[in-house]
């Protein structure tokens, strides 16, 4: 770690690699040689081409992404998708099943809501407090829905899918907000992938959305311009000026994870980091550990003591330690550590000694 910077588990937007913060620091008043920053560049320009068009094709070899998907960079994060979806999938026979396992996959049915014939709710986690990710046996599907929609990984909660569900023909729409690149997913499995990029790649704002072919060009005819996946495929997510900061940003995280090993090295260090904090939960009584293990996140780690005194005593310690962000989401409470790609070990060893502490003043 540079000096003077701390272990930042928020969980977005969240920490970046640093060799990244200071590629952006040196290219910052002359990218690609280009006499300009890249925040003052006409995105029609040559350079911010090849930035744009290496992004995409960092993110296609990097997740292994088919031939037959398109890769777009789109305004309005995650939640913009959560919209853009429907509009752009929900137009055939008007009904999409919505698995509920968290806050994130409930605001994305809601926002079906608005523009689907018939959304469904095809199960739901929230009877036992979104401990638990719903099982195959737990969904009820319609055969006849224009997509299945899932958030893989439960930000708030601190759950993620270690299945992928079987929707049989119909394509299953996957946010992956808070674990994408953290480990490989065969993209073929599902119709698209997207994810709001401020926590494991990026600033905030954009929305990556990894699209199989033939699920464009569907649209209802409400869809915003700017949120038309056909026409955007058409114009390399360039139908106006795209978000053009984060996309570099983009594009610098990806030559990082390439040099890094890629998916495969990235989930050997998230298995690790997340590991070690779970094992410690596991070895111990002073915290709780509320979700099952089977269905634990290893980017969104949640925990809490037996009173809410504590854990507020807990979060008020974490400056002194050189942490920030590790209060737990308003709808859990506790604590949460957000672990994601560029927290290194030592964040992770760091806090597990201050839990350590902490429980021992405590017991
Ligand atoms: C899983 C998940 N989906 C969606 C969102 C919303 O993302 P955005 O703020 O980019 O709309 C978040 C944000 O934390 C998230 O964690």
């Amino acid at each position: 770690m540079i000096e003077n910077r701390i272990y930042n588990f928020s969980a977005g937007p969240s920490m970046l690699p640093e060799k990244v913060l200071l590629k952006i620091r040196d290219e910052m008043l002359n990218c690609g040689g280009s006499g300009m920053s890249v925040l003052e560049m006409s995105h029609r320009s040559g350079v911010y081409d090849r930035i744009i068009n290496d992004a995409v094709s960092n993110v296609r070899e990097i997740m292994n992404v088919p031939d037959n998907y398109k890769i777009l960079f789109l305004h309005g994060g995650a939640s913009g998708m959560f919209a853009a979806v429907p509009m752009n999938l929900g137009n055939g026979t008007g009904t999409a099943d919505y698995i509920i396992s968290g806050n994130f996959s409930g605001a994305a049915y809601k926002e079906g809501k608005k523009y689907l014939k018939n959304a469904r709710v095809a199960a739901t986690s929230e009877d036992d407090q979104f401990r638990h990710i719903p099982k195959q046996e737990e969904l009820d599907l319609s055969p006849d829905a224009d997509y299945v929609h899932v958030c893989w990984n439960n930000t708030i909660f601190g759950t993620k899918y270690n299945y992928v569900p079987d929707t049989g023909s119909v394509p299953l729409i996957a946010d992956m907000s808070s674990s994408i690149m953290s480990e490989p997913v065969d993209v073929s499995k599902f119709g698209a992938i997207y994810a709001g990029v401020q926590k494991n790649l990026a600033p905030a704002g954009l929305a990556i959305m990894i699209i199989r072919e033939d699920l464009l060009g569907h649209e209802m005819a409400i869809t915003p311009k700017i949120w038309n996946f056909r026409t955007e495929a058409e114009k390399n997510s360039m139908l106006n000026t795209p978000p053009t900061f984060p996309i570099y940003v983009v594009k610098l995280v990806t030559d990082y994870l390439k040099e890094q090993g890629g998916l495969t090295e990235m989930k050997r260090r998230n298995e690790e980091k997340a590991g070690l904090l779970y094992d410690y939960l596991d070895s111990q009584d002073f915290y709780i550990s509320a979700v099952r293990p089977e269905d634990r996140s290893m980017m969104n780690v949640t925990f809490r003591t037996a009173s809410e005194e504590l854990d507020k005593e807990f979060v008020a310690g974490q400056a002194a330690r050189g942490f920030s962000n590790l209060k737990g989401h308003r709808l859990v409470g506790g604590m949460r550590a957000s672990i994601y790609n560029a927290m290194p070990k030592e964040g992770v060893e760091a806090l597990i000694d201050y839990m350590k502490d902490f429980a021992n003043a405590h017991s």
